[in-house]
């Protein structure tokens, strides 16, 4: 399973970026805006943090801006993944522009019959969001373990990047139920790292050695 950082800010990008398991990041216009810097300027340095697909997303909202909009980013860099909503204009883009050999997420997905149209479209990636539907008394979960039923009934390549992700537990039933990629932010990166007994363990071993040495 791939992890990826949703963030726009590289300072946390730097941070966890030692630890080798950030296999590549998201962003979106919300998160780019609390940077408070461009979206060139943020993607094009997050490229030079990590090494793996980074994705960007177009404002546009209609088919032809989208477009253009993308092979814009696209010439940021080679790792650059450009993020399409799911609407007509958005899966109609995806098409044309995985036909030209740019790789994009479709984003805003809520629905199976969402994730098969962007599948049908040739979308690189399908980013169900977990945590909003969740947030609506639907289950983010069942979303993931269906659309991971349709892509394997057809051979669908389109990879499932789970994203929405709030806390840990989120990261684990999206592993269970098949997401090829969990997107989250960094708390919740940070978080997977825990659990009391490890440090209680760690404690002990350390305090045991200072006594044996001292
Ligand atoms: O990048 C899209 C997604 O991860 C947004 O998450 O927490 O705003 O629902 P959230």
């Amino acid at each position: 399973m791939e992890f990826f950082l949703d963030t726009g800010i590289v300072e946390e990008i730097r941070g966890a970026a030692p630890w080798g398991i950030v296999d590549g990041v998201t962003t979106n216009p919300s998160l780019i805006a609390k940077s408070g810097r461009s979206q060139k300027d943020v993607i094009t340095e997050i490229c030079t943090i990590i090494d793996g697909p980074i994705s960007a997303e177009v404002i546009s909202t209609d088919q032809e801006g989208m477009i253009n909009e993308a092979k814009e980013l696209a010439t940021l860099h080679d790792n650059v993944v450009v993020k399409l909503p799911l609407t007509e204009a958005g899966i109609g883009a995806c098409k044309v522009i995985s036909g030209m050999g740019i790789r994009t997420n479709v984003t805003l997905c809520f629905s199976p019959n969402q994730a098969l149209l962007a599948a049908k479209a040739g979308a690189t990636y399908i980013s169900p969001f977990i945590g909003r539907l969740d947030d609506i008394g639907h289950s983010g979960v069942h979303l993931i373990e269906e659309i991971r039923a349709i892509y394997d009934n057809f051979g669908y390549p389109t990879k499932i990047l789970a994203a929405s992700i709030r806390h840990a537990d989120h990261v684990r039933l999206m592993a269970l139920a098949g997401a090829d990629v969990a997107t989250m932010p960094i708390k919740v990166m940070k978080s997977l790292f825990q659990h009391p007994l490890t440090d209680k363990g760690l404690s002990s071993f350390l305090a045991d050695h200072e006594k044996a040495n001292s």
